[in-house]
């Protein structure tokens, strides 16, 4: 009886305290709900400054954080990429996705002037079907830029312009990174922070017209911010994917 008293207490008491979290540490991550939230400030040595993930909310296939930053020196440096990862939807090749919707409604709360930031998801996919994102197990690096401020760019170089997906129109750039190559797709009509789509219009594409092999596993979808330099605070009021 009094071990099952504390189990129960300390039960419920981790699941207020995931409530509102928040991640200072470089590496720090934390389970949350579908997601893992990390902190992931892989780049900062390149500049001085900190950077606060915390997360709001999880429930079910649905995810609200905050991150706090503020960077200086190494203006064309990335710095972090504070992220959510969804824990289980990977592992299927794309041409065997029927649907991958997803939603992420966000704002800044605050911008400082002179901002260099990107709001972005970062998919991985490889022809093992798993593998960690930026390892040896990665083929592609597929990049949604909703938000890229202060001139700030993709790996690689504009290849096309104007491309039209899932109701959007694209600015794509290509090129290689380590062992993998990034294809980004850069939103070419300013900021969307209201974005609904599914992710299969931009898997179909890039299958079809940029030569990805359908074959290839999907292995993370990520989503977050990477700040070059300035100071903002990001709210995710709510960001959800599932691939089926
Ligand atoms: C978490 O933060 C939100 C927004 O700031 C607030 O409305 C909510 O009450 C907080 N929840 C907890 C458990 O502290
Ligand atoms: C992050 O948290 C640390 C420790 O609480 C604090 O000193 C720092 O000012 C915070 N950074 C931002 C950008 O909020
Ligand atoms: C994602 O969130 C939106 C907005 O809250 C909701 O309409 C939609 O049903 C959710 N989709 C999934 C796949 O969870």
């Amino acid at each position: 009886m009094r071990f099952l008293g504390i189990s129960i207490l300390a039960a419920s008491f981790a699941l207020v305290s995931a409530q509102n979290k928040t991640l200072t540490g470089k590496f720090d991550c934390l389970a949350a709900g579908a997601y893992t939230l990390c902190q992931n400030q892989w780049g900062i040595s390149a500049g001085v400054g900190s950077q606060n993930s915390t997360l709001l909310s999880a429930s079910g296939n649905d995810i609200s954080w905050r991150t706090d930053w503020t960077w200086a020196n190494g203006p064309n440096s990335v710095k972090t990429y504070a992220n959510v990862l969804h824990n289980t939807a990977k592992g299927i090749q794309l041409g065997n996705i029927k649907t991958a919707p997803t939603s992420w409604d966000w704002t800044y709360l605050s911008e400082s002037q002179g901002i260099r930031a990107d709001v972005s998801y970062d998919i991985w996919t490889g022809v093992p079907q798993s593998g960690d994102p930026a390892t040896s197990a990665s083929s592609y690096e597929i990049m949604i830029w909703l938000s890229g401020l202060g001139g700030i760019q993709p790996v690689g170089s504009q290849i096309l312009s104007g491309v039209q997906i899932a109701g959007h129109s694209w600015n794509l750039w290509k090129g290689p990174n380590a062992n993998w190559q990034v294809l980004s797709f850069v939103s070419a009509n300013g900021e969307i922070r209201d974005f609904n789509a599914d992710l299969k219009e931009f898997f179909d594409y890039l299958v079809k017209n940029q030569g990805v092999a359908s074959t290839q596993f999907l292995q993370a979808i990520q989503t977050g911010t990477e700040p070059f330099v300035g100071s903002a605070s990001l709210l995710i009021n709510n960001f959800n994917v599932s691939v089926s």
